[in-house]
C-alpha cells in the first residue's frame, strides 16, 4: 500500500461542505480584503497562543519579515538564527539588509543551542530568532536570559510549532514575536499562502498592522514603508473550518510519533543512550520540557550514505519520505559572502548527512504505519 508522505485530500475532503460554506459567505460579504473574516481569524490564534496581538500575513516568510522590519532591523545590524533551519528564517534577515549570524544546533533537538549564543553576540547584534523546529519549542530559558541580559529581540519561529508549548506556555507568547505559516504541509496548514505574527506589545502590534498595509495611516499618507503583507479573508475563512479539528490533528499526530518510538525502538533508541549501542539510528526526542506537536518524525540515519540509500529504499516501497534539510544554511551558495567556516557547524553537518522525515499525518491509517514501519526494518533485514 502506497503511503505519502502527506495526504492533504484526507484531511480537506471531509470538510468540503463546511469549506464550500465558506467559500460562498467570503463571495457573498464582497470583502476579499481585511475585514471580520480576518478579525475572527486573528483573534482565535492569538488565544491560541495566549499572545495579546496577532496580525495575519501573506506567509510565514512575510512574518519574520515583517517582525524584523518592526524592530527597525536594517543594514549594519546583526541577527543570530540557527544555521539547520528552513531558509526563510536567515532570508528575513538578509532582505532587510541586515546579516544573518548562524548558530550550530543541539543534536537531540535539532535546535538551536543556547550555550553557543553568548560567543555569537557582539555590538551589531539586534535580535536572535530561535526556531521551533519539526514541532519542538527551541530551549527558551537561557535564550531570553541571555536576549534580556544583552537588551536583544527575540522573534520565536514557530512556523511549525502552533499549539507546541514551552513549560507549559505556548511558543509564540514568550518572545517579543512569534511568527507562523500556514503553508499546506503545517499541522495548521491552509489552501495557499498565509501566515501570523503575535506579539504582547501593544506598539510593536500596531506598527506590523500598519507595515502590513504599506505603512499607511490614514490610507494614503504613509508613516513607514512597508509593503503589502496581508492574508485573504478567503483564506482566514478556509483555515478557521479547520481550527475545531485542530487539537484532535495534533493528538493524532503524537499517537503517530509514540507508536512509531515504540516500534522502532529495536533500530534505534534516543539521544541520551546513543553513546553505548550499536545502532541503526536515532530516533527523535520530545525534550521534558516541550509539548512537541510532531510536525516532523525526523530520523537520524547512522553510517556513511545510508540515509540516502533508506529513502530510495522506501521510494522504491511507495513510502514518502523527504531530507529536512539537506545543507544547513552557512553552506547555502546565497550566504558565500558571509564566509563561515564548515567546521564551526559540526551538528548542522552531521544533521543534514543524517536526517528523514518519514509520514506523520494525523489521517495515516494503522494499515500505513505499519506499512512504514515494514519499509525501514526491512532495509536492514
Ligand atoms: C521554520 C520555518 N520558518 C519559516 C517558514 C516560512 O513559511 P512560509 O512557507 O509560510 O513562507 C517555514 C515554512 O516552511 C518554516 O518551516
Amino acid at each position: 500500500m502506497p503511503v505519502p508522505l502527506l495526504d492533504l485530500n484526507a484531511q480537506n475532503l471531509p470538510l468540503e461542505s463546511e469549506l464550500q460554506e465558506a467559500f460562498r459567505r467570503v463571495l457573498r460579504s464582497g470583502q476579499f480584503i481585511l475585514g471580520s473574516e480576518i478579525d475572527h481569524f486573528e483573534k482565535h490564534i492569538a488565544q491560541m497562543v495566549g499572545a495579546q496581538h496577532a496580525v495575519s500575513v501573506s506567509s510565514g516568510t512575510d512574518a519574520i519579515l515583517l517582525a524584523l522590519m518592526a524592530l527597525d532591523i536594517k543594514a549594519g545590524d546583526e541577527v543570530i538564527c540557527p544555521s539547520f533551519t528552513f531558509f526563510a528564517t536567515a532570508g528575513g534577515i538578509a532582505r532587510t539588509g541586515a546579516t544573518p549570524v548562524f548558530v550550530d544546533s543541539c543534536p537531540d533537538s535539532f535546535n538551536l543551542d543556547p550555550n553557543l549564543l553568548e560567543a555569537k553576540i557582539t555590538n551589531r547584534t539586534k535580535a536572535i530568532i530561535p526556531v521551533h523546529l519539526f514541532g519542538q519549542s527551541a530551549d527558551l530559558d537561557p535564550i531570553l536570559k541571555i536576549s534580556k541580559s544583552h537588551g536583544l529581540a527575540v522573534i520565536e519561529d514557530a512556523a511549525q510549532a502552533l499549539g507546541a508549548t514551552y513549560r507549559g506556555q505556548p511558543v509564540g507568547s514568550l518572545g517579543t514575536f512569534g511568527t507562523f505559516s500556514f503553508f499546506p504541509t503545517k499541522n495548521l496548514g491552509g489552501f495557499g499562502d498565509s501566515g501570523l505574527v503575535t506579539t504582547n506589545n501593544d506598539e510593536l502590534a500596531e506598527k506590523a498592522r500598519l507595515l502590513r498595509t504599506h505603512g499607511s495611516k490614514p490610507k494614503y499618507y504613509h508613516k513607514y514603508i512597508g509593503a503589502n503583507f496581508r492574508m485573504d479573508p478567503l483564506q482566514a475563512a478556509l483555515i478557521g473550518v479547520k481550527l475545531p479539528h485542530y487539537p484532535d490533528y495534533i493528538e493524532k499526530r503524537l499517537a503517530n510519533a509514540i507508536y512509531y518510538s515504540q516500534q522502532l525502538s529495536d533500530l534505534g533508541f534516543d539521544h541520551a543512550r546513543v553513546e553505548s549501542s550499536n545502532l541503526k539510528m536515532i530516533l527523535p526526542e520530545s525534550c521534558s520540557q516541550s509539548g512537541h506537536i510532531w510536525n516532523q518524525y525526523t530520523l537520524r540515519i547512522l553510517g556513511t550514505d545510508h540515509r540516502d540509500a533508506l529513502k530510495t529504499h522506501l521510494t522504491n516501497l511507495q513510502i514518502g519520505s523527504e531530507i529536512y534539510y539537506p545543507v544547513p544554511l552557512h553552506q547555502q551558495e546565497c550566504f558565500a559572502y558571509l564566509q563561515n567556516k564548515p567546521e564551526d557547524f559540526p551538528v548542522s553537518n552531521q544533521l543534514a548527512q543524517e536526517v528523514l522525515s518519514i509520514p506523520i499525518f494525523p489521517e495515516l491509517s494503522e494499515g500505513q504505519r505499519n506499512e512504514v514501519v515494514a519499509g525501514i526494518k526491512s532495509f536492514w533485514n
